[in-house]
């Protein structure tokens, strides 16, 4: 599947979340059946000063294939800057966060406050362009607010500076994380076919997912917190209606036993891979009786191996239960785009 100039393995991406995104998570949701990911996002200003933090977090698994870095900022020249040392790390493209509501990163003028002001972007986009050799891409919101709806226009823009495409999350900033995401708006834009698009926003299950792809004008797909509660999410959109393919309580369990060797790969502090593993691996049992029981279980062993025991006898004891996660309550409403 190709997006302008990137080549991606299916049309179902992996949507950037911040501390989420790592390399190993990434390199096991690509390994899970989606076609691409793309970072957590990484501020210019940090790269820039050589913050240790901030550069591991450019850390790309060998493994990996498909993988954009996202950086957010709001000056062109930094960005410019923090473009060229991520570069380094052999992306396959660099994104630009454009889409991301939160307060500390708005109110200096990046994340989606970049929306506000249009007639800057061309300046923006050409001066990180002409910085970099691999490809540059952009994730915006539909506008700032309903009364400035302006994704059209900066895809417009973005085409002319040779912007490869745009993935739209169908929101706009001040909407944050409430209410849907608006597929009738996302859909207009994609007819439109400006640029290449990514369609984003609320395809929580398989069945949605395998719907919307089946009838979009869009170019591609983004799921980003789907995959957090069903791992499975990627190869069962590629299913058939009827196909009679199940993930068991085992099967998740495996996918959290090679998470975590992807975990002691990336890192040797056992506090991060703790916290982490923890973290995902209570997502991954939403659905199942008796998980509130298990969350409590798991946040009082005292480390990793008691962690994974706790896990295993969890999973172990479902059997072959199948998996009913309640869509109608909201899940990780925030985030950074
Ligand atoms: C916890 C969390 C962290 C996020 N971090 C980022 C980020 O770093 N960069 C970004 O562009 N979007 C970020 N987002 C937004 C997602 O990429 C996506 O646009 C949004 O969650 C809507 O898609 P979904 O309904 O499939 O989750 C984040 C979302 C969540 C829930």
């Amino acid at each position: 599947m190709q997006l302008g100039s990137i080549s991606f393995d299916s049309p179902l991406l992996l949507a950037p979340m911040s501390s989420i995104c790592t390399a190993p998570y990434r390199l096991l949701m690509e390994e899970l059946g989606c076609g691409g990911t793309v970072s957590e996002l990484v501020s210019c200003h940090g790269i820039n000063y050589k913050n240790e933090k901030t550069h591991k977090m450019l850390d790309i698994h060998k493994r990996e294939k498909n993988i954009g870095l996202q950086l957010f900022g709001e000056d062109k020249e930094a960005m410019a800057k923090a473009a060229i040392t991520a570069q380094e790390r052999n992306p396959k493209f660099i994104d630009i966060n454009m889409g991301c509501p939160v307060r500390k990163v708005v109110s200096k003028g990046g994340g989606s406050a970049l929306l506000k002001d249009p007639t800057v972007l061309g300046d923006f986009f050409s001066t990180i362009k002409k910085a970099i050799e691999v490809p540059l891409t952009i994730k915006i919101r539909t506008g700032w607010d309903s009364d400035s709806i302006n994704a059209p226009e900066v895809a417009h823009i973005a085409k002319e500076e040779g912007v490869e495409f745009v993935a739209i999350h169908g929101r706009t900033r001040t909407q944050a994380y409430k209410g849907k995401a608006d597929w009738e708006l996302l859909e207009d834009v994609a007819k439109e076919g400006i640029l290449p698009m990514i369609g984003n926003g609320d395809l929580h299950t398989a069945a949605t997912t395998r719907n919307r792809m089946n009838n979009t004008n869009c170019d591609a797909l983004m799921l980003g917190r789907g995959p957090l509660r069903n791992p499975f999410i990627f190869l069962e959109s590629y299913l058939k209606e009827d196909d009679d393919i199940f993930f068991s309580p085992q099967d998740h369990l495996e996918v959290i036993e090679r998470f975590k060797t992807y975990m002691e790969e990336y890192t040797d502090r056992e506090r991060t891979i703790l916290i982490t593993l923890r973290k995902n691996i209570v997502w991954m049992a939403a659905g199942y009786p008796g998980v509130a029981q298990f969350r409590n279980a798991m946040f009082t062993t005292p480390d990793l191996d008691g962690t994974m025991e706790v896990a295993c006898e969890f999973f172990h004891n479902l059997g072959n239960m199948p998996k009913r996660i309640d869509h109608s309550k909201d899940f990780m409403a925030g985030g950074h785009g």
